[in-house]
Parts: structure tokens; sequence; C-alpha cells
């Protein structure tokens, strides 16, 4: 038992399967080129994270969190080559799926492809509730107003209701929705409709997918660097770059206001906002020339917008105050606000944009996740229909559907932090199992016109970095390992956003605990086995991330993947196509 279950598929079945550089498969059309997977990066990274999720992310750190938004960077960067390694030597669609597959074995590989539901269907029930905020306030700029019980979650209204909100629009919301069977239909169905309209287009094909998302990331690009010129121009020639170093509770001031766990609360928020440069490995049974491509499409898609963010967040924080942003969903629209930067023009062009910007996301990962599926159901880990491909559209047409039901259904009935959460800790999860895959993978030898992950010994230098590292936690703060213990009542820890629960730092932080016991175990075994640094430093980072997540957001998770572990061994272990 204990064997079949990490029993590993060979790489060269696999390209057999999907298709290398003749289609193997053959069955999904090769169209893609560079730009192509580039656009497709970007149009999956830029979205509901800068345009929704940065306002909370800067509330709670300050400025500082451009420093998260550059640590996260790192963590993506190395996973991006990471990434790289695996899709230039398994060029087919699945992604860190069938990356664990080959590296980890079947186990390890379902789970991952169980973690990726969240980051692809779930996560994108959180981009259709903020396409749906932006949406909404777009149409109120041009005075076609849609009732509040039709543009907000029941959850969201619910809760906020039973903390004591007196929010005009929630109670809006609640008092005239209308009753059938006692219960109120209160649902967000923007969001809902731009789900089904998204499926439709992904059925339809990937060509006419292609042509509608590079012209949405052009558009999206050019306002976003409106967003930093105008912004950046007005923060400069009003002299409020004070902003950048606001005073904290003591009156102080800091680029970090909160501190440093201040900035790491924005952990979900901003992690969230890199999601997406792995989605393009999902299309290299697309691409043209994968090896070559899809490296090059992962790496130049963050670069990019690593370099957006971090501009994004001086902006934001340079125009207003970091408290200021409490509670807002549009941040990028709300500096140019009349109290703010005064720029009307530029809220309505921001509102535009953030619509084009997150359908963009939407697109790219509603085509994600069928692919996926398709992958496991080659696998024999989920049934065979999975992999039913669409006779004239050539798109895994049953999948597809399937996707728009999973991300369709919920939104009628979850809220925006919870699949925030939700999502950033499965992806992270999964992130942290595709670097640790390619440590185990063997090394080999270089292939002119292939991406090569180059090999430095990390025998000295890794430990070097965790030393380094400890040391300099201890020469910010000299109880560091002692805090780490101790209950922690300091209100240090920002409950206020109700992100951190009483509970959450009210006890040893067991994942900080886990991080340094892994990071010295880490640090032996490669002083030992000479480990590759590249990988090494990808899997250091994402599980430094990893350290951000609350207690709850584990307990969910965890709950999360006991399900699918009940699902595989009722269906996947034994239907397996590696099964005896
Ligand atoms: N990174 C994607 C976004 O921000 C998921 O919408």
């Amino acid at each position: 038992m204990s064997n079949s279950l990490f029993r590993t598929k060979k790489i060269a079945s696999i390209l057999a399967e999907g298709g290398d550089d003749t289609g193997g498969g053959g069955q999904l059309k090769r169209v893609l080129t560079l730009k192509d997977l580039t656009f497709f990066g970007i149009a999956a990274i830029l979205g509901a994270g800068s345009f929704s999720s940065l306002g909370g992310a800067v509330f709670h750190g300050g400025p500082g969190v451009v420093i998260l938004f550059i640590i996260t960077a790192v963590a993506c960067a190395f996973t991006a080559l990471c990434y790289s390694e695996f899709a230039s030597r398994i060029p087919v669609a699945g992604s860190a799926y069938t990356y664990a597959y080959a590296s980890f074995g079947e186990l390890f590989a379902w789970i991952i492809g169980w973690a990726l539901i969240m980051e692809y269907s779930i996560g994108n029930i959180y981009v259709a509730y903020s396409w749906s905020d932006y949406f909404t306030s777009f149409l109120e700029k041009i005075n076609v107003h849609i009732p509040q019980y039709l543009c907000t979650s029941y959850m969201e209204v619910k809760d906020l209701l039973a903390n004591g909100s007196t929010n005009k629009d929630v109670l809006d919301a609640w008092n005239n929705a209308p009753l059938v069977g006692g219960l109120r239909i209160i649902f967000d169905l923007p969001a809902f409709i731009i789900n089904i309209l998204i499926t439709l287009l992904v059925y339809r094909g990937i060509r006419e997918s292609r042509n509608f998302s590079n012209v949405m990331v052009i558009l999206k690009m050019i306002v976003v660097s409106l967003v930093i010129l105008v912004g950046g121009y007005l923060v400069f020639s009003k002299g409020l770059t004070f902003n950048w170093t606001p005073p904290n509770d003591a009156g102080a001031r800091s680029f970090m206001p909160n501190g440093f766990s201040g900035v790491m609360a924005a952990v979900s928020g901003v992690f969230f906002a890199y999601i997406g440069f792995d989605a393009i490995s999902v299309l290299a049974e697309e691409s043209k020339n994968p090896q070559r491509d899809l490296p090059r499409g992962m790496i130049l898609s963050l670069v990019i917008c690593t370099v957006v963010y971090i501009l994004l967040t001086l902006v934001l924080t340079g125009a207003v105050n970091y408290r200021n942003f409490e509670g807002v969903g549009d941040p990028l629209a709300f500096i140019f606000e009349k109290q703010n930067l005064n720029v009307g023009w530029m809220q309505f062009f921001v509102a535009i944009a953030a619509v084009i910007a997150m359908t963009s996301v939407l697109l790219v990962f509603q085509m994600g996740q069928p692919r996926i599926w398709m992958s496991m159901s080659r696998d024999g880990l989920l049934p065979p229909v999975f992999q039913k491909i669409h006779k004239k559209y050539k798109t895994p047409s049953f999948a597809t559907i399937v996707t728009g039901l999973v991300v369709g259904v919920p939104i009628l009935f979850t809220d925006k932090t919870f699949v925030l959460d939700f999502t950033s800790i499965a992806t992270l999860f999964a992130f942290v199992l595709v670097c640790g895959g390619v440590l185990l993978i063997p090394l080999k030898d270089k292939q002119i016109g292939k991406f090569h992950l180059p090999y430095i010994n990390g025998q000295f230098i890794f430990p070097l970095i965790v030393l380094g590292a400890m040391l300099l936690a201890v020469s910010l703060s000299t109880n560091y390992f002692a805090n780490m213990f101790s209950f922690d009542f300091s209100g240090n820890a920002d409950y206020t956003s109700g992100k951190i629960s009483f509970m959450d730092a009210a006890t040893p932080n067991i994942t900080l605990i886990i991080f340094w016991i892994a990071a010295l175990a880490l640090a032996l075994a490669t002083f030992i086995k000479k480990y590759s640094l590249i990988p090494l430093m990808g899997l250091i980072t994402c599980l430094y991330l990893l350290t951000g997540m609350t207690k709850s957001n584990w307990a969910w998770f965890l709950g999360w993947l006991a399900i699918g572990l009940v699902i595989y061994f009722l269906y996947g272990y034994r239907k397996s196509k590696l099964a005896p």
C-alpha cells in the first residue's frame, strides 16, 4: 500500500500521452507564442490583488507592505524558475500536479491537484466578487443602480449585521431583499453572470480566448501606468512624500507603522496579487515552443508585475495616509477621490480598467482548471469524462462546464475574505511542493534550446543563509526566538481586521516554530546532500510566507485536504492508471 501511494509516473510516459513536440495527444491546438504566454501571465497576475485586496494590505502594513511585495516576488521568482525547470522537462498540461506525479508520486500529485482547485476555482470566486464591486461602482458613475441585495454576498451582509454594522448599503440589502420561504434573497448577481459569460468564452475555444485576453492586457497596462504616472506626479508635486513615514500609535514616524507583524498580516492579499504566473504552465500543450517559451513567459510576466506592484504601493501610500484604506475595496480609484488627489476622470478610467483587468484574470484561471482536471483524468484519478475534448472547439468541454459550476455555485453563499485566505494558503502549499519536487528530480545535461535551471551547490551557502537569517532576526528583536514559544498578549498582532483572531495570536507561534525547525533540517540535509540553491531558496521563502497564515486558515485548509484524501481513496487510488 505505502509503495503504491508513492508510485511515480515516468516523464517519458507523461510526454507520450500529453504531447511534446508533435502534439502527442494531439488534441489541443498549438497556437500560443512567447508574447501570448507573457500576456497570459500578466492577464492572470494583475487583477483583483492590485485593484482590490491591495487596499486591505496597505491598511495592515502601511508603506512597509512594499517589503512584503519584494519578499513575495523573490519567493515567486524562485518558484517560477522551479516551474520552468519542470515545464521544460514535462511540457504538458497539468502544471504542478503533473510535476508532482513525476517526482513525489501519486498521493502528493493528488494533494496538489486538489489544492490547485483552490487556486484556480476558489480564487476566481474572489476575483468575481471584486469584478462585481468595480462593475457596480462603474454603473453608479453612469447612473445605473442595481439593488444592494443583488450585488453583495449573503454571508457578508449577515456577518456585518451580526457585528453590529450600521453601514447604509448593508442595511439596505438586508431590509429590501425579497423573502422566499423565510429566506432573504441576497446574492452577487454581476459576479454570478460574469462567471457564466467567461465559462461560455472558454468553452468556445483557445484562439478566441487568446485574442480577447491580449486586448484586455494592453488596456489594463495602459491604465495602471496612468495611475502610477498621474498619482506619482501628484504625490511629488503636492509634497505628500511624508505619507511614506506615517506616525505610529506612539507618534513615531515609521515606514512600517504597525511593525513587521502588521506587514506580515497582509500576506494573503499580497500573495494573492502574485498568483497567476504559474497558470502559464498549464498551457504547455497549446504552446508552439513550450520548452523555450514557458520559462521565459513566466519570468517576464513576473518581473513586469513586480515592478508595477512596488510602484502602485508607493503611489497609494504616498497619496493617502495608510489608515484611510480601512474597508476600501477600490483603492486605485479611491486615491483620486475628491478628499484625496481629486482627479475625477481618473476615477472613471480606473473603474473601467479594473473591470477589464479582472475579466482577464477570470479568463485565465477558468482556462487553467479544466486542463488540470484533464491531466488528472488521463491518469485515472478522475472519471474519463473530464478529458473529453469538444469536437469542434477542441476544448475540454465537460471539465470547463464543471469549472463554471465550481466557481458559480459558491458565489451564491461564500464571502470575499474567506476565499482570499483559502486561495493563498493552498497556492503557497502547492508552490512549496513544486520547489521541493525540483530538489528531488535528478540533474540533467544541458540541452541547447531548452531551459536549464543552473545548479548552484547549496552545501555551504544555504546553511550560511539560514544562520544569517537567524542572526538577523535576533539583531532586530533580541527575544525573537523566546517570543515564538511564549503566549503573545503584547498587542503586537493586528486583531482589528478580524483576519487574525485573538486565539491566533494568544498561543505559541506554531507555524513559525515549524518553519525554523524545517529551515535547520533543510540546512543540514543540504550540507550532506549538496542540494541545488535555487529550489532551496524557493522552498524556504514560500515556507516563510506560510507562517503569515492564521491558524483558522490552516484548519480550513487541512479540512479541505482531508475531504480530498477521502475522495482519492474511494476513487483515484483504485482507478489510477498506475494501479496494478
Ligand atoms: N493575481 C490574481 C489577481 O490579483 C489572482 O487577481
